[in-house]
Order: structure tokens, then sequence, then C-alpha cells
């Protein structure tokens, strides 16, 4: 079984072979970019990069990226605890070019990974393109083997990347995991989409435009890669689990959840069980950060993401503040691989125990 810690650095490893960069992630407080409340990709820190801005010493980069969704452009965060997949906070894995390959070896590196690194079995996996692309339908029958039924044509923006109203963008092509017919959904494109059968981890980004203004959209300076992969739903997968949150990680978030509270998840209440692990996360690593919870902007929304812990917290019967007593495992399960956690420890248990 492979652990989420390990996961991530098999993912680094495999591009880092590749002749990848890697590098750290950025703060989750996007550096002099008013137009992104949270940074909530891994392209966002290469942003400059992509449009030709900013010139970097190399042209292919790898990075494990800290994200948040909640508040802005890609906003999740009342789904959270109501999917299997959904997350506020989470890890991108991603591998980048910048004018160096394109969609072809894109592909081919991401199919080389997740059948020979990961072993996923060919029979589990489909993929999307936006609806015109043939280019990127060609190259998954070429490489994969695909049958013209595992690549899913889908004429929305869906398929079709943007980081914001303005910013780098490009058609992308989404690979997905059958996960059987005891799970309710149907695959993408389907009305019943939106279920968990069919699951999506990977984006293959083609990033070719930079979106200007709302009107004008303009060719990049060079044809560029973008991918991110979720970290925990790759985990789930690896893991043999429903939902994120039977992940190894989420599991001893939610271990440690139970212990303060004196009982563990029943199917009425696991729910709240998962709220409390992900919103730990999130608030945590936006303290880390430097946010604080405030009436406006992006401590409102760490505000708003708190509470709505809190709130479940209380659902759950706790009658003391809680989630100030889990930030001592959140930093057992990542504070290696964020250092940060570990430095920020204090201001984090104190933020939260304020708040609560
Ligand atoms: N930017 C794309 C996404 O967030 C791929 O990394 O899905």
């Amino acid at each position: 079984m492979s652990g989420v810690n390990e996961i991530r650095s098999t993912f680094l490893d495999y591009f880092r072979k590749e002749g990848h960069e890697i590098v750290a992630s950025s703060p989750l407080v996007p550096r002099n970019d008013p137009t992104l409340m949270f940074t909530n990709a891994g392209m966002v820190q290469f942003k400059n990069v992509f449009t030709g801005l900013e010139k970097r010493p190399y042209s292919r980069a790898s990075t494990a990226q800290k994200s948040v969704r909640a508040g802005g452009k890609h906003n999740d965060l009342d789904n959270v605890g109501y999917t299997a997949r959904h997350l506020t906070f989470f890890e991108m894995l991603g591998n980048f070019s910048f004018g160096d390959y394109f969609k072809e070896r894109a592909i081919e590196l991401a199919w080389n990974l997740i059948t020979k690194g990961f072993g996923l079995k060919k029979d589990k996996l489909l993929v999307t393109v936006y609806h015109t692309d043939d280019e990127a339908a060609g190259y998954w029958k070429k490489i994969a083997g695909f049958s013209d039924d595992r690549i899913i044509r889908i004429p929305t923006s869906d398929n079709f990347w943007a980081m914001g109203d303005t910013g780098p963008c490009g058609p992308c092509s989404e690979i997905f995991i059958d996960r059987g017919e005891h799970i309710w959904g149907g695959p993408p494109g389907s009305p019943e989409e939106d279920g968990d059968r069919f699951l999506e981890f990977w984006n293959l980004v083609f990033m070719q435009y930079e979106q200007v203004t709302k009107e004008e959209r303009i060719d990049l300076p060079r044809p560029s890669i973008d991918t991110g992969m979720g970290l925990e739903r790759m985990a789930s997968i690896l893991q043999g689990v429903e939902s994120v949150f039977e992940t190894d990680l989420f599991r001893h978030l939610i271990d440690a959840a139970s212990s303060a509270i004196g009982q563990g998840p029943s199917e009425e209440n696991v729910a709240s069980y998962r709220v409390i692990a992900d919103h730990l996360r999130s608030s945590s690593f936006l303290v880390a950060d430097g946010v604080l919870p405030s009436n406006e902007g992006r401590g409102y929304v760490l505000r708003r993401i708190m509470r709505r812990a809190m709130r479940h917290a209380q659902l759950l019967g706790a009658r003391e503040p809680l989630m100030w007593q889990l930030v001592p495992a959140l930093v057992r399960e990542m504070g290696q691989a964020y250092p940060e956690l570990v430095r920020g420890e204090a201001l984090i248990t104190e933020t939260l125990k304020l708040e609560e």
C-alpha cells in the first residue's frame, strides 16, 4: 500500500528522472497576484513563466503544490464532507513544460507513470478531451491504445482550463478511473457524471493562450504544459478505498478527532468528521501562510472555513474547543513535507483556540 507521503515522492522522483526541476510549493497566498484569492493550482506560481514575462533557468518543472479551493473561481467549500472527493485544501502534484514538450510527450509521461509507476490497469481508465481537440484524441489512441469510446469529447469549460478570469489557459484532457458498478455515477459527460464512480484524478492542460481581459485572448509565446494530479485522490485509488477521507492521512486526523470527542464516526455523523479533518488542514495551512481570520477578503474565507468546522464539532457534541487539539496530529502527518506547519504550530493553535 502506498501512503500519501510515499506517493508524493514517487511522483516527484519520476519527473526528476525525466529531467524536471523539483520546485517547492509556493504559499497559499499568491505573491503579487491580486486576481486570485488563494493558490488554487500548481501553475499559479508559474503564471508569468507561461506568459513569457519571467524567465527561469529550467524549462521543465515538477511540484507538490498546496492548494485551496474555497472562495474565488474554483470553490468547493459546500461540497466538502458530502462527496468522496472534494476538499478545500489539497495537494496538487504537477509537471510543467515551459515551451519544452507539448501534448504528445505530456500524455506519454502521464500514461507511463500511472500504468507502470502506479500500476493502474488500462481497462479501468478513460480520458476526456476538449471536443475539437483531435490531436489529443489521436495521441491517446496511439500512446494508450484507447478505442474511441474511451476518449470522451467534452464541449464545455470542464475541458478548457483557466486559472481565473484572466491568465494562461487552454484545452485540457482529464484522466478518470472507473471504480466499479457498486458506486453510483456515470462517465464524464453523462447525466450521472457528478457521482463518485468515475473519479477524475489527473488533468493535463495544454496551455496555449492567455486570457488578457474578458474579451481578449492571445496566444502564449510557446505552447506549454500544466498538469495537476490530486494527491489525495490518487491515494484513495492506490489504497483501494472509496473516498479520500479513508486514506491513511485522513484516517489519522479523524482518529485524533474521535479521541478528542470521545466517540468514533457513525454512518449518520461521518460527514462532520470529514468536514473537521478537511477544514483543519485548510485553516492550519492558511494561518501558516499568514492569513488570519477577519471580516473581509481572505481572512473572511478562513473564518467561514473555521466556523463551518466548529459547527460540525458542535453537532458531534463537542462542548470544549476542539480544532486546536488536532493540530499536533496534523503536524505529525504533514510537518515533514511542509515545515511551515512546524514553524507555525503555536500560531495555528492559538488562532484556532481564540476563534473557537
Ligand atoms: N491547472 C490545472 C488544474 O488545476 C492542471 O494543473 O486542474
